[in-house]
């Protein structure tokens, strides 16, 4: 076993999102690749000398060769342990909550999300901090800096590791523990939610299906909603995880999870049904006959979460980005708790849930979560419904329908418009935001606009502040428009128009979101001339 130092040199556009380095897996199988940003990790965080890490991801391809990698790069550069999931896998959830209870200095997480994998897909690297979140963008500004001006990095020569089975091992003096990756995330659960409620709602022929989508949460549900919690067996859909994962997209939302709402939609649809995506922070959720949308799952948790152990003593308070629905506000105002409107992205959540301030958090793009770790979590948003279904023993149709009753129902939906050429989108932003002063006041079909302006976001932890998050036109009576560019996409730019609407009439809160949304949607159209700036006459993808 001998450690070397490998001469490279700087590789351009290593610079890390909010999600960590995400690139096309051959990128990351090129010379040096993996090899300098893993070592500008290693320079961003003051060295790794002495320190323990926790390591895992989805399980896409390059997963396992890739962990081999950053466990050789660790050890020969003094780090003292590494946690790592048998066989290389760990879900984010599950990596923030192991960074957590075994208090390391932070963990490596190998995944790419919801984007597609294998050797033509994607993959990616992110680094989590001490406190289970991501890192925040100082930190990942230094690892970028660093990626500039590598010219060598430390490697030990050597066997891989054996991270097929459990048990500890020596990798040139530091320690390398392989552990299941499922058991302390499902001892988690079972101290949050009353898993005998829901044995019970199962063993009374409560039917669920939970699509795994070829990923990461397949292990995960077999082992928390098949074995502990009794579901049938069968309950849990494509529950092997697959290094391309089957070819598709593991993003659960109604495009591609479709057979999933195919499924409830139809005579064969089980009571509840879900789906997680490649790394398990995001969800869906369904019902027989009823898709619900992220807002609304959002606002129903936060109504009803004190039905579960983990939460009985009631919640901080709550948090949602800015382009969610405000269902979740009127909750928060009928039970007195504060609320915090924040720019997209999870990172947002982190002070708030850090200083006790929210318990809950949601956004509209299918990621919810709670205190309990610092990542949106979608098996624990799957378990708080079946906690609730089991207390209340209500169908997820009926359980929508109270609530709405009780809160009124914020219709919601969100076009986008895909790989727009970037500089017309731009153009587009920017006539708006030199028309918003002239708004409020201005009649369109759906009512008057009460005020219009580009969301800024003052954290009211550490003060800092965050401009430019988009843009709002607030109706008289709840309706709203915002207008986004999407930080994620890859071709040009996309552009998000999220659309809502506020019904509080008990006799018209079962309407389809289209029909009840087209006063709006015309009046986006109007105010932003959207299909000449874009050149379509519809949306890409509604969701
Ligand atoms: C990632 C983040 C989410 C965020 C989403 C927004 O998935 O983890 O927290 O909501 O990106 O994506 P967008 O494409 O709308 O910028
Ligand atoms: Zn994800």
């Amino acid at each position: 076993m001998e450690k070397r130092t490998v001469a490279t040199q700087p590789i351009g556009g290593q610079k890390p999102g909010t999600s960590g380095l995400r690139k096309k897996t051959k990128v990351f199988m090129g010379p040096h690749y993996l090899e300098n940003f893993v070592q500008s990790i290693w320079a961003g965080i003051g060295g790794a000398a002495g320190k323990s890490f926790v390591l895992g991801g989805d399980g896409r391809y390059f997963n396992e060769q890739a962990a081999q990698v950053i466990l050789r790069m660790a050890a020969a550069s003094g780090a003292k342990k590494i946690i790592v999931g048998q066989n290389a896998l760990l879900s984010t959830p599950a990596a923030s909550h192991l960074i957590r209870k075994r208090k390391t200095d932070g963990g490596i997480i190998m995944s790419a999300s919801h984007n597609p994998g294998g050797i033509d897909e994607d993959f990616g690297v992110k680094f989590n901090i001490a406190n289970g979140g991501p890192a925040p963008e100082e930190v990942t500004n230094r690892m970028f800096e660093a990626t500039k001006t590598v010219t060598s990095y430390e490697i030990l020569e050597t066997q891989d590791v054996d991270l097929s089975t459990l048990g500890t091992r020596d990798l040139g003096g530091m320690e390398v523990e392989v552990v299941d990756p499922v058991e302390y995330y499902a001892e988690l659960m079972e101290e949050l939610f009353d898993f005998q409620k829901i044995r019970d709602l199962f063993a009374g022929g409560f039917t669920m299906k939970f699509d795994a989508m070829h990923a990461v949460t397949g292990p995960y549900a077999h082992e928390i909603l098949e074995r502990r919690l009794g579901a049938a067996s069968g309950t849990v859909l494509n529950g092997i995880p697959k290094p391309d994962f089957g070819g598709g997209h593991p993003d659960p939302n109604p495009i591609w999870a479709k057979p999933l709402v195919d499924l409830v939609m139809g005579p064969d649809a089980p009571d509840f049904a879900a789906a997680s995506d490649g790394d398990g922070d995001r969800n869906m959720i369904l019902g027989r006959g009823i898709y619900v949308t992220p807002s609304d799952s959002l606002a129903v948790l936060a109504a009803n979460a004190q039905l579960a152990p983990g939460y009985a003593g009631g919640l901080a308070g709550v948090a949602r980005s800015m382009p969610t629905s405000r269902a979740v506000d009127l909750v928060a105002q009928a039970k007195g708790l504060e609320c915090f409107e924040t720019p997209t992205g999870w990172k947002f959540f982190g002070n708030l849930l850090d200083a006790g301030r929210a318990t809950l958090c949601g956004e509209e793009s299918a990621g919810t979560g709670s205190d309990h770790v610092r990542e949106k979590d979608g098996l624990w948003a799957v378990l708080l419904w079946l906690n609730i279904l089991a207390e209340t023993r209500v169908s997820v149709k009926e359980l929508m329908s109270r609530h709405w009753e009780t809160y009124g129902r914020n219709y919601y939906s969100r076009h986008d418009y895909e790989a727009v050429d970037a500089s017309r989108a731009e153009a587009m932003m920017n006539a708006l935001l030199g028309k918003l002063a002239d708004l409020p006041g201005a009649k369109f079909g759906v009512g008057v606009v009460e005020s219009a302006d580009e969301f800024a976001y003052d954290d009211p932890i550490d003060k800092s502040r965050s401009e430019h998050q988009g843009i709002r036109i607030i109706f008289e009576g709840g309706s709203r428009i915002v207008f986004r560019l999407s930080g994620t996409g890859t071709v040009g730019a996309t552009l998000r128009v999220y659309l809502e609407t506020y019904e509080s009439n008990p006799e018209r809160i079962h309407e389809s979101a289209d029909a009840a949304l087209s006063g709006i949607i015309s009046a986006a159209e109007e105010i932003a001339g959207i299909r000449a700036a874009t050149g379509r006459m519809q949306p890409d993808v509604k969701t």
